[in-house]
């Protein structure tokens, strides 16, 4: 008997209490993917490939090749932006909202196929393994939706679709030498076949319930592995390396000149290390925090690779420099984050935007193009700094002061260890620290732009 039954429409209640289970039931056994499968897969692809970023992220450090450890991050980038186009679409439906956590059923997975032997080894299987296995599921995925009920998915499907193809072909050609070293390409198999069998053992990358046991995992080949995040960060072997910035034209030779603001550029390569090992070892951030850093990380790779491009259009190669470069894993990761944006990024406006009149004087338009554009980009990184910075202070020191105080301790901290403040009292380091220009002023390199290099 209708109790509460609408005034107008008959048939319909108002306070209608059908258990969950009995309207399922009612549903039957339909092919269509309602909201809730929507919901679950898109939080499990999201969830999935945000683990694999972050092993992405760690293995750049043990990366030897100057164009590999300068083209990844772009990679890495990518993936941010289909995490953030799947979150998009999630957004969209009902209680997709909810905060994305990562599948703890899967984490000694990750942790089992990022222990590879090598760099060569490592990618084989994440793109021909794993990454291939993935598209193939969002293919999936997009076959199984419906052309009208989930036109939006679909659409978001085939940009992912279309993207991660071109990172097989870009890995296919990066990796294309394996298949030429018969020693190589044997272990880069025994590596790809075990990661194959860990794949299987999860029930396959689109897996939404993997019911293993991970005391089943295959036994890893690798007793030493190369990664992820090494504790010496490895580095092309063209690079002659210092612990420093160049002192001299021996060093640099365009050492305190206006050209130096170009090998300054080229230099950028030396933060892709650390802030990969920020990316792969940071906890308790947000995922919008991971989307804007890719892109952050993805901008320093393109200054050096600018900067490095016109050194040799202006004649000069690698060998022809020394370069700065850190030699070791980074452990305070809160910290660095902090220097590189309120320091090194906040400072640098100056000489670079300063840099631009003087080289169009000297008829060099195409070296003003430079910090034309590092400008732009930087501000965006000292914006992303600003947003971050307390969050990550927060979430992982438990330190709640403002954005000003932590900026202002960093510098504090600075003006102890740089050797720009040797000489000075405590309380002379301490008055300059305490002024966010004076500090600048002091760490400024010496350069004279009046001189074109
Ligand atoms: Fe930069
Ligand atoms: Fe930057």
């Amino acid at each position: 008997m209708i109790t509460n039954a609408h005034p107008k429409i008959k048939g319909l209640e108002l306070s209608e209490n059908l258990p969950d289970a009995e309207v399922e039931a009612l549903w039957g056994n339909i092919t269509w993917l309602r909201p809730k499968d929507h919901v679950a897969k898109l939080r499990h692809f999201i969830s999935f490939e945000f683990a694999l970023t972050r092993l992405l992220a760690g293995w750049v450090p043990a990366c030897p090749s100057y164009e590999w450890k300068t083209q990844i991050p772009q990679r890495l980038f990518e993936d941010m932006q289909h995490i953030c186009r799947l979150r998009e679409r999630l957004r969209e439906l009902p209680g997709g909202t909810a905060e994305i956590s990562s599948n703890p059923a899967l984490a000694k997975f990750f942790a089992a196929i990022g222990a590879a032997d090598s760099l060569e080894s490592f990618l084989s299987a994440f793109y021909f393994e794993i990454k291939r296995d993935l598209l193939q599921a969002y293919q999936e995925y997009r076959d199984l939706c419906d052309p009208i009920f989930d036109a939006p998915t679909i659409y978001m499907l085939e940009g992912i679709i279309q993207e991660k193809q071109r990172q097989l072909d870009w890995a296919t050609n990066l990796l294309q030498h394996v298949k030429f070293n018969p020693e190589l390409f044997a272990v880069v198999s025994r590596w790809r076949d075990y990661v194959r069998q860990c794949i299987t053992r999860i029930g396959g990358v689109a897996n939404m319930k993997p019911a293993w046991n991970e005391k089943a995992l295959p036994r890893s080949p690798v007793d030493t592995p190369a990664g992820p995040a090494p504790e010496k960060p490895k580095q092309d072997p063209r690079f002659k390396l210092l612990d420093r910035f160049p002192l001299n034209k021996q060093e640099d030779p365009f050492y305190a000149t206006l050209k130096d603001i170009i090998f300054q550029n080229a230099t950028e390569w030396q933060v892709i290390d650390p802030m990969c090992y920020i990316f792969y070892g940071v906890r308790n951030m947000p995922l919008d925090f991971f989307i804007d850093f890719s892109r952050h990380i993805w901008d320093e790779c393109r200054h050096a690779l600018m900067g490095l491009r016109r050194l040799r259009e202006l004649g000069y190669d690698i060998k022809d420099f020394h370069w700065p470069h850190y030699g070791t894993r980074l452990e305070a990761l809160e910290d660095y984050f902090a220097e590189l944006t309120m320091v090194g990024e906040a400072c640098s406006f100056t000489r670079k935007k300063g840099s631009i009149v003087p080289f169009l004087r000297f008829g060099d338009p195409h070296s003003a193009m430079l910090p034309e554009i590092d400008c732009v980009d930087e501000r965006l990184h000292v914006r992303f700094g600003r947003r971050w910075l307390p969050v990550m202070f927060k979430n992982n020191k438990r330190d709640e002061r403002p954005l000003e105080v932590l900026s202002e301790t960093t510098r504090l901290r600075l003006a102890q260890d740089w050797t720009q403040f040797e000489g000075l009292s405590e309380e002379e380091r301490e008055k300059i620290a305490r002024s966010f220009a004076g500090f600048c002023m002091t760490i400024e390199f010496a350069l004279d732009f009046t001189v074109y290099g």
